[in-house]
């Protein structure tokens, strides 16, 4: 969507994989979908440098709502879990300096029930906007697959008329993908920022390998969509939660930056263990996923087969000052780290000499001279994430 927005993948933290719908405040005080915890989030978010390494929105996903809306057919955001109201959060964040994210649905409901936009969407937006929301998330549960082209396009073209700079999050082909009708993805990269393209990812290594499998198999399809102003979304980062190891959580970090995939934690920032975070803020690799040429990159290089090097796929992304950030993942999750061998052929290279740095920084760089087999050494369900910068 060409509204001068998202010019990089977005980046920031969203409320669901984490806290899902969680409304009990009294049984879960730190956990509830609440003003509290998206302050608490904000504060945090500040604090612990997440802001300025790059993460900038700060997203309610679903659950903020009243199961009814007021006499006057407005949304009313829970009285009881945000007592002071949304513009108050809205400025609580902008006064931050970050920016304010949402969630609604665009049929009757929501995927978890509350009341959706269908029928209330102009009265809707105005109320985003008085709100000075920035970013909106518009699931599509209850709207038939086939009407999501004309259901989307016509809520993005209201919201884009208001003039408020509004990022649109569309989960339109997700639901297509799932009933295998379309998706028009010309049309989706012209009306949305981001888009999910498939299933909600869960806490585990298990569903994360699935979504990569997934936007590996169908990357001829989907990569091209992807630029400045309209990224594929392959679903929020599980980096710190309770699923993944922490060479686990290195992988999505990694295959997230190769595929310029928004960066949506959605972790307790309060209670994260420093090499989790340590990950989330490392600016080497947030530095390619916010590369400013926006070129999705591919999986080159996967082993089908039994054999040596069985478990291992190649991921690779070219980046604007001519490198390329390479990611060499393990699906092995047994065993102890793993060496292979790899050729310039195998890793699509040019046949000149690169320096290969070690964006997780635990190798030293290295000079690998034009069209020798480059040896990489990777943990079980591991990664080892290189930028290859061609020698002057
Ligand atoms: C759907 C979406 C999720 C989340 C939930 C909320 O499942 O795909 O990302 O927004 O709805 O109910």
């Amino acid at each position: 969507l060409n509204n001068g927005l998202a010019l990089t993948p977005p980046m920031g933290w969203l409320t669901w994989q984490r806290f899902m719908c969680t409304t009990d405040c009294r049984k879960y005080p730190q956990e509830c979908i609440s003003e509290n915890l998206i302050k608490r989030t904000a504060d945090l978010m500040v604090r612990e440098g997440y802001l300025s390494a790059g993460y900038n929105y700060v997203a309610i996903d679903d659950c903020w709502l009243e199961k009814k809306r007021g006499h006057d057919g407005r949304m009313v955001p829970d009285r009881e879990r945000f007592p002071s109201g949304m513009k108050a959060l809205s400025d609580y964040i902008h006064e931050r300096g970050l920016k304010f994210g949402i969630y609604q649905d665009g049929g009757k409901l929501t995927c978890a029930g509350y009341p959706g936009v269908l029928g209330h969407e102009k009265l809707d937006i105005e109320t985003f906007v008085k709100w000075e929301v920035d970013y909106l998330k518009l699931d599509g549960c209850y709207i038939e697959p086939k009407d999501m082209e004309t259901v989307y396009t016509k809520f993005g073209n209201m919201l884009n008329k208001t003039g408020r700079p509004i990022v649109y999050s569309c989960s339109w082909p997700a639901y297509q993908e799932f009933v295998k009708t379309g998706p028009n993805y010309p049309a989706i990269a012209k009306h949305c920022n981001l888009w999910r393209n498939w299933g909600d990812i869960g806490d585990s290594w298990a569903t994360m390998t699935k979504i990569m499998n997934w936007f590996g198999d169908h990357q001829d399809k989907i990569a091209k969509h992807a630029g400045p102003g309209h990224w594929n979304d392959p679903d929020m980062l599980l980096i710190g939660n309770f699923g993944l190891s922490v060479d686990q959580a290195r992988v999505q970090m990694a295959v997230w930056s190769i595929l310029a995939a928004p960066l949506l934690m959605s972790v307790d920032l309060a209670t994260i263990k420093p090499e989790f975070k340590e990950i989330l803020l490392n600016r080497d690799i947030i530095a390619v996923n916010q590369d400013k040429l926006g070129k999705q990159g591919l999986r080159i290089w996967k082993k089908k087969d039994s054999g040596p090097r069985q478990g291992l796929e190649i991921w690779k992304r070219k980046l604007s000052d001519g490198s390329y950030a390479m990611a060499f993942v393990s699906y092995r999750v047994d065993g102890m780290p793993y060496t292979a061998k790899f050729t310039f052929k195998e890793m699509q290279l040019a046949n000149r000499s690169f320096y290969v740095q070690d964006l997780y920084k635990e190798e030293s760089v290295k000079l690998l001279q034009a069209n020798h087999e480059f040896e990489v050494k990777i943990n079980p369900s591991g990664v080892k994430f290189y930028k290859f910068i061609p020698k002057k």
